[in-house]
């Protein structure tokens, strides 16, 4: 199943706008002061650029186009880079950038962010390679706008947590494409979760599931290209690759992760999960369709994690329940506490679709001079994901620590050290995992290859 739509919202007027925001305003997590930004504005000129422009990208690109509008701050795409030239070009008729600012190559990403005057970075490349991206980001001094999820091991969580650290340090601001945390309802609903209306947390349970098969590329997919070394084949098929997807549970699974730890205000310590390769199996890549986790957070309350790509009939598709000792909610909309009727968040309508409000929180940060840093929320449920998958894998309980500090890198040896001087040739194609027989904590790794 593909990801809820990405399309730029329907056109909102300014008085609905403003409306809207201050709605949202009465969260914590979205205040959106217009007159301050239009203040500020002449001050800073936002410059961004798009650091991989496939669907999100350009998605990306177009929710930050119509929070610039609704915002009325300067800003615009000056520069976008992809690894692929064919990718980079469609980009620039999309958004006007000229064809000496589209940049291509593993290196494209350092030569727009060395761009003059750019002081926003959209990053939406394959998971993998967002750690080597957002850390030359931050310590060349930008803001970042960065998709989820944010890694695909533990070295990448922690280059994540580092520049995360340096960016709160520089003062720079930084948001995170886990958009449920823009959500009107998520964050008046979370709220009252965690102001006591269901009692204590119990227990979660979190879903995606329902989706059918994602999409396979074993043919062309950018441009007229395949490729002729592993790295090109493996890129232009990213999704079946642990290294750049983190697989399912990492690369979709994360957003409903997310709410467990944002509900919990903290990451589980550790996991249990199994799970398999069902309908990829016959197909090229590494990756399951299909995990069941049980993560225990420090209080001992347990999260019932449940993904999948395989369509079924009957299941709770793409959801949160939170289970207390006053009752029960789903985070996104409802509390139905025992006794009471249900109780349904009415801060439905926000400043456009939580995609552009993304953008409009983050420019709003930025101008001004608000604090905002997703990146260790964001780099905590990624990791999450990435200790399920590992639990797993292996088939044994896998603790934080373990994961947090685990040693083994999916991603190439160049890849956080500088992905810019990567080069397509040669790299493995890893065993579709079986638990038992791969383990990333042996020491040497059990990590066979094809
Ligand atoms: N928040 C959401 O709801 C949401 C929705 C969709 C996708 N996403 C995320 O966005 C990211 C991209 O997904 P997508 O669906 O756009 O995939 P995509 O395949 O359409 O786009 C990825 C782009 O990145 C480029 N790329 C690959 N390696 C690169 C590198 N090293 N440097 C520069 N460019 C590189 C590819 O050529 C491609 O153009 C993923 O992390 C995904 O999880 C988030």
């Amino acid at each position: 199943m593909q990801e809820p739509s990405s399309n730029p919202p329907a056109a909102v007027s300014r008085r609905q706008f403003l409306r809207n925001s201050s709605l949202v305003a009465a969260s914590a997590a979205a205040a959106v002061s217009f007159p301050s930004i239009l203040h500020a504005q002449a001050k800073l000129p936002i410059r961004a650029v798009i650091v991989g422009v496939g669907g999100r990208g350009s998605g990306a690109g177009k929710n930050f186009e119509e929070a610039v509008k609704l915002t009325g701050v300067d800003g615009k795409i000056v520069a976008v880079a992809d690894i692929f030239p064919e990718q980079a070009e469609r980009a620039s008729a999309n958004f006007g950038v000229t064809a000496d600012k589209c940049f291509s190559g593993f290196d494209a990403y350092t030569k727009a962010i060395a761009e003059p005057g750019v002081n926003y970075v959209i990053i939406a490349t394959p998971p993998g390679f967002k750690p080597s991206v957002f850390k030359a980001a931050i310590e060349a001094g930008k803001h970042v706008f960065t998709e989820k999820p944010v890694a695909t091991d533990g070295p990448g969580c922690r280059v994540m947590y580092a520049a995360g650290e340096l960016a709160k340090q520089k003062g720079l601001k930084v948001a995170a494409g886990t958009q449920r945390r823009h959500q009107a309802g998520y964050i008046d609903t979370i709220k009252r979760i965690q102001d006591g209306a269901i009692g204590d947390i119990v227990a979660l349970r979190v879903y995606w599931v329902n989706g059918g098969p994602i999409w396979h590329y074993d043919g062309p997919h950018y441009g007229e290209r395949m490729g002729d070394t592993d790295l090109e084949k493996q890129i232009n098929n990213w999704y079946h690759y642990i290294w750049l997807c983190g697989d399912h549970i990492c690369e979709q699974h994360v957003h409903n992760l997310d709410i467990g730890n944002w509900i919990m205000n903290d990451h589980p310590v550790k996991c249990w999960g199994q799970g398999s390769r069902q309908q990829l199996d016959g197909k090229s890549g590494e990756i399951w369709d299909n995990f069941d986790v049980e993560y225990e957070y420090p209080n001992g309350v347990h999260m019932f994690s449940y993904c999948g790509q395989i369509k079924r009939t009957g299941s709770p598709g793409v959801d949160e329940f939170a289970h207390g000792t006053k009752g029960w909610a789903k985070p996104g909309s409802s509390i139905h506490a025992k006794g009471e009727g249900a109780w349904r968040s009415s801060l439905k309508l926000q400043s456009g679709d939580p995609y552009t409000q993304e953008h409009i929180d983050l420019i709003n940060a930025i101008v001004n001079d608000k604090e905002l840093n997703e990146t260790k929320n964001v780099t905590d449920s990624t990791l999450t994901a990435i200790m399920g998958r590992e639990a797993g894998y292996s088939g044994a309980w896998v603790e934080w620590d373990a994961i947090l500090n685990s040693k083994f890198q999916y991603m190439p040896e160049l890849a956080y050290e500088n992905s810019a001087k990567m080069q397509f040739g040669p790299f493995r194609t890893l065993k579709p995992p079986m638990p038992s027989m791969h383990d990333i904590f042996k020491d040497p790794p059990m990590v066979p290859t094809v």
